[in-house]
């Protein structure tokens, strides 16, 4: 049944035999949609009705929702709801969420759209939010004015965890960018903030207990108490909850600056590049009675069930190092550093229970003496999640989920929680992984590009998520996250907008036309790469102002590039629609760096990305000249091939941190050469 529904998902939607086929701009693609004929019109007289349980969660929701239909329509619709039953959407709810958001609560929602008007039915409001995103999605600019299909969509998410982390350790993101992130998670069906509040590099909430780890902790920028009041209201609003993380034992030197007693390495801390690698010392009582009145405070700031402990990457020197340690771990029974931790989390763990908490900690905590209630968080391989099942833990997915890595949302998209090793697993040890999380990491975020390196990626992962396991074409995934993405601009983020203001100051001209075409089929180096390139050592304090920063970790340009040639490839070189495009790109690329090298050689930000102008340029003209024998069926001498494969081979060597995308298609055309028959 499940396969039926997707592959009718999957099809592109005919309206009626004989019309075009089109496809639902609807993302995550919801678990059952069955397409009718006629549209519903939207126009001055649309109304909207609460006809069931009502509250202020619910009715700020659709107010939202008519200030989003009146942007995209510019009709000045009621600004609020009509009580009447004519109204041309009724909105019901049977009953109130819970008073704190909880996991697994119904988010299932039912939307009925006829020609006349349209009724969107929930348990509770959480169901109602997601329906009226749906519903947004929906949308549509036609020549007589605005419609919605009549339509009939049965929706509930398939894992109860769909979150989105973001560090705000290493960088600070302000509370207005976090905002505009909740705005794009709740478009797409999210429901998890976690939030990564502690790092080396900065300790980001206020403390009244503990005042020094805010206050010295920090480079002065974290929230308030009352930021985060704001914050969690604002995300309760939209369905969506939120969890701290403070990562102890280690990525905790933050916290020793103001409270060096914590530390298992005696010293004066700093917030700075470098310093001691240092973890937090679990041998001492004070590092408990500080963590437990530290936990209280916290614990009543976030309400949120689940409180995330970190756990990750614990370096044993200092433990090594320091004769107390080692004195204590001999006399305590323990092998190693890893029972030291395990004896660590334990009493965390009695300790979060004691403050209503469960705890949560990526995979390194997984140990078979800590009670089956935690939440382990996989980040080091899908192994591990399998594992946890297995244990009897539950547990979420992140490894395929980092947003830092620069893949494309695709790489994204083809990660399952209950692939790989899940997949063997009985129903039951099934049904303990809750779900998982898109990750951002902090090292090379600012508040000017998070927006860009979380949107539009994370909605192909909130998809995988919510929708059927079914759900998995990557061209309709794409062309759905296209759409997807403008409606994410119109909500305030900036992951397309952010581009031409940076470009700008790195050039310093007005004219950026040249440099945008050479951003445009850039990408940032993938994975880990960027580190392995710094100099000294990675300084959390460097500007962000390069174009590597700038550019997007997908390239549509360079995407849609590589679908044309493969198209022009698959056709037999007869695609003469397909070759017009390539060859006007390929003309442009060409053309560019001459128009470029001015801007280069005037901006000492971009003198570093001269070789990849200039490379670009080689490419467009090895490019022409392969369409050129492929156009007359010629064959061009061996060297010849040679040495532009070399070039090619040249061109795929970062530069600047930074990748041109258009080096495989163009290699794909040079090497498409070879194969044609010599002329008679
Ligand atoms: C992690 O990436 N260290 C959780």
């Amino acid at each position: 049944m499940r396969t039926l529904i997707a592959i009718t998902l999957l099809l592109l939607a005919t309206l009626a035999a004989g019309q075009t086929p089109r496809q639902l701009n609807v993302m995550p693609m919801p678990s059952s949609v069955q397409l009718g004929t006629g549209q519903l019109l939207i126009n001055q007289s649309f109304s909207v009705a609460i006809s069931g349980y009502l509250d202020g969660t619910l009715e700020r929701g659709v107010q939202r929702f008519i200030a989003e239909v009146s942007q995209q329509t510019g009709m000045r619709l009621k600004p609020t709801a009509a009580q009447d039953s004519g109204a041309t959407l009724v909105v019901h709810a049977e009953h109130g969420s819970e008073a704190v958001e909880k996991l697994g609560e119904d988010e299932s929602y039912e939307l009925a759209i006829s020609d006349s008007g349209a009724k969107l039915t929930a348990q509770n409001p959480l169901g109602i939010l997601h329906g009226l995103q749906t519903l947004l999605q929906l949308v549509e600019t036609g020549t007589d004015g605005f419609s919605v299909p009549v339509i009939t969509i049965k929706d509930q998410p398939r894992f109860a965890w769909r979150g989105l982390l973001i560090d705000v350790g290493r960088h600070f993101i302000p509370l207005d960018i976090l905002k505009r992130n909740l705005d794009g998670m709740a478009a797409v069906k999210m429901n998890v903030l976690h939030l990564h509040l502690s790092d080396n590099e900065g300790f980001r909430v206020e403390s009244k207990r503990f005042p020094k780890l805010h206050e010295m902790g920090s480079d002065g920028l974290y929230y308030t108490q009352s930021d985060i009041r704001d914050l969690v209201a604002y995300a309760r609003d939209r369905g969506i909850r939120v969890m701290p993380e403070f990562d102890i034992p280690a990525h905790s030197r933050s916290w020793f600056v103001g409270y060096p007693e914590l530390a298992s390495t005696p010293g004066i801390y700093k917030i700075e590049p470098g310093g001691v690698d240092t973890v937090m010392d679990p041998t001492q009582e004070g590092t408990y009675k500080f963590l437990d009145k530290f936990i209280a405070e916290m614990a009543k700031l976030f309400p949120d069930a689940y409180f995330h402990i970190g756990g990750d990457e614990v370096n044993g020197k200092p433990w090594d190092e320091n004769p107390k340690i080692q004195a204590f771990i001999h006399s305590h029974g323990m092998k190693n550093n890893q029972d030291l931790q395990a004896y660590f989390n334990q009493r965390l763990q009695k300790m979060l229970t004691k403050h209503h908490k469960i705890m949560v900690g990526w995979d390194e905590v997984l140990r078979p003496d800590l009670p089956k209630s935690i939440v382990v968080q996989s980040w080091r391989g899908q192994e591990s999640l399998a594992t946890a099942a297995q244990q009897g833990y539950s547990g979420l997915l992140s490894f395929g989920y980092y947003l830092d890595l620069m893949w494309p949302a695709a790489r994204h998209y083809a990660v399952d929680p209950m692939s790989g090793a899940a997949s063997t697993l009985t129903p039951v040890e099934k049904s303990r992984i809750l779900g998982g999380e898109a990750c951002m990491w902090g090292e090379w975020i600012s508040p000017e590009n998070l927006d860009s390196r979380v949107w539009p990626r994370t909605a192909a992962i909130a998809e995988r998520l919510w929708s059927p396991q079914e759900v998995q074409e990557a061209g309709s995934m794409y062309s759905r996250l296209n759409e997807l993405s403008w409606r994410l601009e119109w909500l305030g983020l900036t992951h397309r907008s952010h581009e031409v203001p940076m470009l700008h100051r790195m050039a310093g001209v007005d004219n950026i036309a040249a440099l945008r075409t050479l951003a445009d089929v850039v990408e940032p180096v993938k994975d880990y790469t960027r580190f392995e390139n710094v100099k000294t050592v990675w300084d959390f304090r460097a500007p962000l102002n390069r174009l590597i920063d700038d550019a997007n970790p997908e390239s549509e340009t360079g995407r849609k590039f590589q679908d044309l040639v493969q198209k022009y490839i698959q056709s037999g070189y007869q695609d003469r629609g397909a070759e017009a495009e390539i060859r006007t790109s390929l003309t442009r690329w060409r053309d560019n760096d001459a128009k470029l090298h001015p801007v280069l050689q005037g901006s000492f930000l971009l003198h570093e990305i001269a070789p990849l102008s200039d490379e670009l340029s080689s490419l467009g003209a090895a490019g022409l000249a392969a369409l050129d024998y492929l156009d007359k069926s010629d064959v061009p001498s061996e060297s010849w091939r040679v040495q532009q494969l070399a070039q090619t081979d040249t061109a795929k060597t970062p530069k600047a941190d930074l990748l041109l995308v258009v080096v495989e298609p163009v290699r794909r055309l040079v090497e498409a050469t070879a194969r044609q028959t010599a002329k008679p």
